[in-house]
């Protein structure tokens, strides 16, 4: 781990930004931009929006940084907020790990508590990784600059892609819609743009939107797989001969194990924040990631 991500100290981090969000402290120190005014450019440009932000670039300093708010014309508005409050508690936490975004800073619109909205600024971390889903109609089309430094340098390519997927797993995070479009890359810096939710460790407990998985076996003795608690079908592949949809052609059976729910000798194999990752191809990489058949990751 990083020298500059003790543990305390991102805790520290996280927690006097809980403190500002929820009006109890002013902006945390370190951020260059603790207000509105702090951040003057005028030039924006509405750089896309999901089913939760709308994302805007614009020039920091002289920097690209990309500005980020929810989408104000959704339902759900609560959530929406708490999903784009996680993804600042996540760039917050992991400040300073690679494929982690520089968090600037940023403020707080609206008095009334139930129309507050937060906007920060981000760094710019680079074009798309990829577009589509990664699943057999939509298939993951990749970056072309990205392809193009997976045929010249794939060490680069592969320890870029690892450290990325490290910052955030190793910290209990998990990435429930693991795919290319998660990631932007830029040089040979892949980084994770989306907020992933939490699965474990102490951002559990600090009211960030958490992965909603069936704990189906509290004991974790087992008899068969079917006892045992499971991510998703899109993990695992194991559900793409059926649906023909959730994976990406060649990738049936080639899933986490665990992700389905897997039963070895009498115990479940732990689901953890590493379940999804490495296992799904991510194209240009791919079977270099595979982790080897009947792998199971454990903490
Ligand atoms: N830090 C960033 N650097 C570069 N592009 C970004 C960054 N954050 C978001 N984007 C762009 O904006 C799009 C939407 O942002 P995202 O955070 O994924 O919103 P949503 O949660 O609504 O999907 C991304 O797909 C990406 O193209
Ligand atoms: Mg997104």
């Amino acid at each position: 781990m990083a020298a500059n991500h003790a543990a305390s100290d991102a805790l520290a981090r996280v927690d006097a930004a809980l403190a500002w969000l929820a009006g109890n402290a002013s902006a945390p120190a370190h951020w260059a931009i603790k207000s509105r005014d702090d951040f003057k450019t005028k030039n924006w440009k509405h750089l896309g929006g999901g089913n939760v932000k709308n994302v805007y670039e614009a020039k920091f300093e002289g920097t690209r940084v990309v500005v980020k708010t929810r989408l104000n014309t959704a339902a759900h508005q609560e959530r929406l907020e708490n999903d784009v409050r996680g993804e600042l508690l996540y760039l917050e936490y992991l400040r300073d790990l690679p494929g982690v975004p520089k968090l600037y800073g940023g403020w707080i619109n609206g008095l009334l508590p139930g129309a507050r909205q937060l906007w920060y600024v981000v760094q710019f971390a680079g074009e798309d990784f990829g577009v589509g889903k990664g699943t057999r109609h939509r298939p993951t089309r990749v970056n072309r600059g990205w392809e193009a430094l997976v045929k010249k340098d794939p060490i680069t390519a592969a320890r870029a892609l690892l450290e990325c997927c490290r910052s955030f797993s190793d910290q209990g995070y998990f990435l429930t819609d693991f795919g290319a479009r998660q990631f932007a890359v830029k040089g040979h810096t892949v980084s994770l743009i989306d907020g992933p939710l939490v699965l474990s460790g102490p951002m559990a407990s600090r009211g960030v939107p958490r992965v909603a998985l069936l704990g189906k076996n509290r004991h974790n003795t087992c008899s068969d797989d079917a006892q045992c608690p499971h991510s998703f079908s899109w993990h695992c592949c194991c559900r793409a001969k059926n649906t023909g949809e959730e994976c990406e052609k060649n990738t049936e059976g080639g899933g986490a194990p665990e992700a389905r729910g897997q039963c070895l000798v009498g115990t479940c194999a732990p689901l953890t924040s590493k379940t999804p990752h490495f296992r799904r191809r991510l194209q240009g990489v791919g079977p270099a990631l595979r982790a080897p058949d009947g792998a199971v990751q454990r903490k």
